[in-house]
């Protein structure tokens, strides 16, 4: 039998958008996932624009895709289509879908020695589809000297801002692709998983400590816990922030700031592919050693699966030493957690996300290592997790991210 702890058991009650949501006009997106309560809904990439708000997440158990194999894994893992309006996107998305499918078209004929693919670390502006997109966006161009570090989804988070975190204006096309490319949308739908998974821990803990690796600049977890902080239940919740990155960890404070919540906020400037383990203060609540909720998206698709000779990630680290990949990494993230907690990862999909050759052969967003939720099984079978762990996998209607949840017994 399985245990109603997860996001599975809010389904009868409509899970409705949290209040701070504004819609612009909601967009219903691409049905990706067959779903026994949907029928086959696999096929389109069309978007279906609304002219009212709706809610902003069902969750509906799905099968898992065909062919996973779930030998060495922790139970069977369970599977949910997570239904996400973007607050963002518009009545744009169609034009730019259509001119992202022309981008496509023209695939990489840039320098022969860069096309990697998968194991880009540089963006090569020699390749024509790149400089057609510099073209339509002359500030697109100051974007991309920020990618990948976290600071180039300050505008993705928000893109109403309508400039970069560097004070860089962006023309008004740019910030049109910024509301409703599917990356974008993915990156918003992701977080809102994590919130609502923040939410229903916090409903069944109350307090709640919480560490978030490779955090970037945090706006998914700072959002949610500054909602959950004002809630006497959880209002000595904590949060421990952790990158490598100076400048994006000094933005995740200025944001606690402007929330009222930096007292609850710790930081730790700190690499976490140590092979040893994750070197952060262990967390604990109410006597308990361990984090109630780890949480590390936007991480995973930055790392092979097997350790690394050296590890590189453009403006933050260059390093030569042994660096943990995806599968010890997991592990070490894994033993923050405590009985009973949560281990929230993500990893981008390379089955169900349309703009894939976009994002790999135009904008060419270095290291990304996108994968299937079977090879994604694999590395946490690999990664010799608890066998009574227990995982949910939420997969965006979007289609671009999958976000696992594992819970340590
Ligand atoms: C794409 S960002 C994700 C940020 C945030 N989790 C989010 O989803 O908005 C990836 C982050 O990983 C951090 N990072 C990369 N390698 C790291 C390492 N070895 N140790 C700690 N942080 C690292 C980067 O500095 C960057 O902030």
């Amino acid at each position: 039998m399985l245990k109603l702890n997860t996001l599975m058991d809010m389904e009868d009650h409509q899970v409705h958008g949290s209040n701070d949501l504004r819609y612009e006009a909601g967009v219903a997106p691409s049905k990706f996932f067959a779903s026994p309560d949907h029928g086959d809904e696999t096929a389109t990439h069309s978007v279906q624009v609304m002219d009212k708000p709706r809610e902003e997440t069902v969750t509906h158990h799905t099968a898992l895709p065909d062919g996973c194999t779930t030998q060495g894994l922790l139970q069977p893992p369970r599977c949910h289509r997570f239904e996400y309006t973007d607050r963002w996107a518009d009545s744009d998305k169609a034009r730019i879908d259509a001119r992202i499918r022309d981008l496509i078209a023209l695939g990489y004929h840039g320098d022969p020695a860069k096309d990697l693919t998968r194991s880009r670390t540089v963006i090569d502006m020699s390749n024509p589809a790149t400089q057609e997109l510099g073209r339509t966006m002359p500030t697109i161009v100051e974007w991309f000297k920020l990618i990948p570090r976290a600071v180039a989804l300050d505008i993705i988070y928000d893109p109403e801002k309508g400039r970069l975190f560097n004070g860089v204006v962006l023309d008004d096309e740019a910030v049109r692709w910024f509301k409703n490319i599917d990356d974008a949308i993915g990156i918003r739908s992701r977080a809102a998983v994590l919130r609502k998974l923040l939410q229903h821990e916090a409903a069944n803990e109350g307090r709640l400590a919480v560490a978030s690796l490779a955090c970037g600049a945090a706006q998914p977890v700072l959002e949610t816990m500054a909602g959950l902080l004002r809630d006497a239940r959880s209002a000595e919740s904590t949060v421990t922030l952790v990158d490598l990155d100076r400048e994006s960890l000094e933005m995740a404070v200025g944001l606690a700031s402007s929330h009222g919540i930096a007292d609850r906020v710790t930081t730790a400037t700190k690499n976490i592919l140590g092979l040893q383990g994750i070197d952060i203060d262990p967390g604990s609540t109410d006597g308990r050693v361990g984090y109630d909720v780890v949480e590390a998206l936007g991480f995973l698709e930055y790392l092979p699966p097997e350790n690394q000779e050296s590890y590189t990630y453009n403006g933050v680290v260059d390093e030569k030493r042994s660096r943990a990949g995806a599968i010890v990494f997991l592990k070490n993230a894994y033993d923050l957690v405590r009985p009973g907690g949560l281990l929230i990862f993500g990893n981008m999909l390379d089955e169900t996300h349309k703009q894939l050759e976009f994002t790999l052969n135009t904008v060419q967003w270095p290291h990304i290592q996108p994968r299937s939720i079977n090879q994604m099984l694999q590395i946490i079978a690999a990664a010799g997790i608890d066998d009574a762990a227990e995982l949910d996998i939420y997969c965006p209607t979007d289609g671009v991210y999958a976000v696992y949840a594992i819970r340590k017994p």
